[in-house]
């Protein structure tokens, strides 16, 4: 039997959205309570989640009433990747929303032409998402021994993974103030008919996994020649028990990494000074200025507060980016203005996919692109290159500054 119209065509069960805010509003529509819950995460009282996207509020800009530019270039590069627009999709672990997960997601930023990032945590093997987008950076947590960890990073380099992303910033945080969703060991009968009362008010949703049920088991962790992977549980506590990482773990992570592939190493998660200078001392050659989207430590500050002063003490030595609370192409052109390479996004792009598949991605990147070039017409710039600080309105007390070493 034919499938439904609303079935296949996404803009039919989906219209264009405008905004990223409504893109929230229609994935909370659309997807049972927990699964939304599992997209909003954050951590404690959320004050870290709020301030990065609070913090790009205290940015303004100085436009020009005439003078601006016919064309407008937004190309650039990240780690020796030729992308269109200067955002990439950080890696997220929890894409069993929909049921082609991170391969929307791959298809999407393939169609976009920018780079996907696939968490070790995905719900997609690291093959199909490579094949779906050749531009796949990694990401890896240090969990695991030092074996496994080759053993991972073997896997995602024969795949084809261009980059690796080690992600150090996480404090297992259990609490959150506004409740934590159920999220189940495997989706099996008992806990199907358990859940059903939430699952059975979206029907949609549900019918969409017409053929598989959302498989929550973490396939990039299974050991050589085994079938699935552990389930997210066994994976967390792999990682649970794993002895926190030494700056000599980073440099070893790194030197692994480039001798087995010769391909790039970006380190995400730093916020701090000192710590921007350690990662530069151990041969990285990027550094995602990050607060895990609040999801680490809460009362860590936006991102984009600290990003000037990380800026000024690497220079160029690595490539600096920033992830945090980008819900807009405006906020993408403050942090490139404040010395980012590039941004990585992660609630924009899952609100979309959970709103409207791989079109809803596309839609979101495509929002990201329409108002970074609204920003650089107003600014009368003609490229993403030009964007400086003098480009900004900066309320007063909008930075910080952390580990700056002092000087004696
Ligand atoms: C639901 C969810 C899952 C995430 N999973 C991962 C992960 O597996 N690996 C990782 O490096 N970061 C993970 N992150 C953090 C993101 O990569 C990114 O740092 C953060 O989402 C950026 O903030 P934003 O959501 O405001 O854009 C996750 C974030 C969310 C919201």
């Amino acid at each position: 039997m034919p499938k439904p119209e609303w079935l296949t065509n996404p803009w039919k069960q989906n219209p264009w959205f405008e905004s990223v805010a409504v893109a929230q509003q229609r994935a909370r529509k659309r997807l049972p309570e927990p699964v939304y819950a599992a997209l909003v995460a954050g951590s404690e009282r959320g004050q870290s989640m709020s301030d990065n996207e609070a913090a790009f509020r205290e940015l303004g800009f100085a436009p020009h009433v005439a003078g601006q530019q016919a064309k407008r270039d937004q190309a650039t590069t990240v780690l020796g990747q030729q992308i269109s627009l200067p955002v990439i999709m950080s890696p997220t672990g929890v894409q069993a929303v929909h049921p082609e997960g991170e391969v929307a997601v791959a298809r999407a930023a393939a169609a976009r032409g920018t780079v996907i990032g696939l968490s070790n945590f995905a719900s997609r093997s690291v093959e199909e998402v490579v094949a779906a987008n050749p531009q796949t950076f990694f990401q890896m947590y240090w969990t695991g021994d030092r074996d496994v960890m080759v053993q991972r990073m073997e896997r995602a380099h024969a795949a084809g993974a261009q980059a690796l992303i080690a992600t150090l910033d996480w404090s297992f945080s259990m609490g959150r103030d506004w409740g934590s969703p159920e999220i189940p060991e495997k989706v099996d009968l008992k806990t199907a008919v358990r859940m059903a009362p939430k699952v059975l008010r979206k029907p949609r949703w549900l019918a969409s996994f017409a053929r598989d049920l959302p498989d929550l088991t973490a396939p990039n962790l299974a050991a050589p020649g085994e079938g699935k992977g552990p389930t997210f549980f066994g994976a967390y506590y792999e990682w649970m028990t794993t002895p926190p990482p030494t700056w000599d773990d980073v440099r070893w992570m790194r030197e692994q990494w480039a001798q087995l592939s010769g391909r790039p190493f970006m380190l995400k998660g730093v916020c701090r000074v000192d710590d921007a200078l350690q990662a530069v001392d151990c041969g990285v050659d990027a550094i995602s200025v990050s607060n895990h989207g609040g999801n680490n430590l809460d009362g860590t500050p936006a991102p984009i507060r600290v990003l000037p002063s990380v800026v000024d003490a690497v220079g160029d030595q690595v490539e600096v980016l920033l992830d945090g609370g980008i819900r807009r192409g405006s906020d993408v052109v403050k942090a490139l203005a404040l010395g980012a390479r590039a941004v990585m996004i992660g609630r924009a792009y899952l609100w979309g996919l959970g709103a409207n598949g791989q079109a809803g991605v596309e839609n979101v990147l495509d929002i990201l692109r329409g108002g970074i070039d609204s920003a650089l017409l107003g600014l009368g710039l003609s490229s993403v290159h030009e964007l400086t600080p003098e480009h900004l309105v900066i309320a007063p007390g909008f930075a910080r500054e952390l580990g700056v070493p002092r000087r004696s």
